[in-house]
This record gives structure tokens, C-alpha cells and sequence, in this order.
């Protein structure tokens, strides 16, 4: 892969100022500590240089970097206050995997969070889900591969334009990633919508950080709404998918999971 595909045509000197506004703004955006994982990770290479910003979440940016090997995206959490601190540790109960969380520091709760949604990514990985491979994490920062072509983020599902065979391919390959990550891995992922899938050549499922064991005493509700969601996705005007899995389906993976 040419690490500059997306930068033909963009002169030395324009790529710097670009280069040297994307380090002002993560200056001006992130603290000093998130700062100092990011320079470790420069100075160790796994970060070579930061392209630009993809994404800007409620609680986390996504930006994609040149790594060691070609693209990665690279996540990282707010630690400022917000909202989800009271959301995070619902999705954090009982969780065998992080159950020494001290719940009034924030940021020890967004580091767990970072550190939970690597774990998931990092499960989900090994039993074959296709979802972006969890390389680092760090603190606040993860970083993934990077899904996507040429340079550019892949569409969200909500976003690409598909034809109905595509679809229906779509659709059947999202649902066997799902039944593997319950069967196979023991996880709901809890977020699942359109919003959370990218398309590049097939579905990818992304943002697992709430995705929590079964044994969680949500569990079966987080993946009857995760199925919901993605059959009103699925069934709409211009998509119209007829053959929808049924809620009694998911039950039996819920069963067959030792
Ligand atoms: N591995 C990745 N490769 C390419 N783009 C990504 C990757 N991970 C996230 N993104 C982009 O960043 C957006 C937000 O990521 P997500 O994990 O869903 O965070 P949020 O919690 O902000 O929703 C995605 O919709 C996608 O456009
Ligand atoms: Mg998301």
C-alpha cells in the first residue's frame, strides 16, 4: 500500500500546515496526559504521522494515522466531563474482566473503557468476527486497523449505497458475525445499528466498548434490541429485506453458548 495515496497532488508545504493544524487541535482538544500516550506512541513508531480526523464522537475521536504497517485509526476517549460516565459503568456490572473499577475517578473509568473495548475487540477478533484488529492500547487511546480503501474511512452502513443482492449478502454476513460473537466469544455488543458497521467490500462491526458478557444481566435484552435494530435497518423502503431473523433464533444461540 502507498502510505500517500490520499496526499498526491498536496505539496510538502501544504501537507505540513495541515500536519501542524491537526497537532494544534489535538493539543487544544486533548490533556496533557492523553498527549504524553500519544508521543510514546511516536516515539516508539506505532504512530508515524497523524492524517487527519475522521470522526468526532460525544465521547471519543477517531483519527486516522500512518502506522508501522500502513493505516490505522486511532481512538481516543474524552476524559473531560460528560454524560456517559454515568452510562459506562452500567455496561461495566458484573463483568468479571474489570470488576476492580474505582468508580469516582474518570479517568480511570475511560482508561477501563479503552482497555474494555480493546478486550472485545480482542475476543471478537480471535473467534473470526470481523471487526477492525485491535493493535495498542494505551490509556485513554486505542488503535485499530483501519478499515477502509485508498486512503478514505469506508461508509458507515448507514451511508453506503448498495444493490439488493448486496444487501441480502450484507445482511447474512452481519448476522453470522453476530452468532459467532455470542456463540463463540460469549458477547452482546449492546451498540449494534447502522451507525456501527462500516462497509468496505463487506461489513465490519466497530465501537464495541459497551459490548458486554452474557452473563451480564442484560445481556438477552441488549441483543434482542442489537437484532432489532439492525431488521428496521434492514427492512426499510429502499433496502426491503424479507427474511429477517426472528427474535426466537438469537435465543437458541443464547442456549448453545457453554
Ligand atoms: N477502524 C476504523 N477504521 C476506519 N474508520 C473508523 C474505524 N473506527 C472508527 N472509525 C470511524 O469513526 C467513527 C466513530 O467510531 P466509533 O467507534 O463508532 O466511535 P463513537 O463512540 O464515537 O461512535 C465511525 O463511524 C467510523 O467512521
Ligand atoms: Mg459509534
Amino acid at each position: 500500500m502507498n502510505w500517500n495515496d490520499e496526499h498526491e497532488g498536496i505539496s510538502k508545504v501544504e501537507r505540513r500546515e495541515k500536519d501542524s493544524d491537526l497537532k494544534e487541535s489535538l493539543e487544544g482538544v486533548f490533556d496533557a496526559k492523553t498527549l504524553r500516550y500519544l508521543y510514546d506512541f511516536m516515539r516508539k513508531g506505532v504512530i508515524k504521522r497523524f492524517i487527519t480526523n475522521i470522526s468526532q464522537g460525544k465521547e471519543a475521536r477517531v483519527y486516522q494515522a500512518e502506522g508501522e504497517k500502513g493505516y490505522i485509526a486511532i481512538k481516543i476517549f474524552f476524559t473531560s466531563s460528560s454524560e456517559y460516565y454515568k452510562t459506562m459503568p452500567v455496561y461495566m456490572e458484573g463483568d468479571p474482566r474489570f470488576s476492580r473499577l474505582k468508580r469516582g475517578d474518570r479517568r480511570e473509568i475511560v482508561e477501563t473503557w479503552a482497555r474494555k473495548e480493546f478486550a472485545n475487540l480482542s475476543e471478537a477478533y480471535a473467534v473470526g468476527v470481523h471487526v477492525p484488529k485491535p493493535l495498542f492500547v494505551k490509556g485513554n487511546v486505542l488503535i485499530m486497523q483501519f478499515i477502509g480503501g485508498l486512503g478514505r474511512p469506508a461508509p458507515t452502513l448507514r451511508e453506503v449505497r448498495l444493490s439488493y443482492n448486496s444487501w441480502s449478502r450484507a445482511y447474512k454476513q452481519i448476522i453470522s458475525d453476530l452468532q459467532r460473537l455470542v456463540v463463540k466469544a460469549g458477547l452482546v455488543h449492546a451498540d449494534l445499528s447502522e451507525y456501527n458497521i462500516l462497509f468496505y467490500r463487506r461489513p465490519y462491526i466497530i465501537d464495541m466498548g459497551q459490548a458486554v458478557m452474557l452473563s451480564h444481566p442484560g445481556a438477552e435484552e441488549f441483543l434482542v434490541r442489537d437484532l432489532n435494530n439492525l431488521n428496521n435497518f434492514f427492512s426499510k423502503k429502499e433496502i426491503g429485506l424479507k427474511d429477517l431473523v426472528k427474535e426466537d433464533l438469537i435465543k437458541r444461540w443464547l442456549a448453545s453458548h457453554r
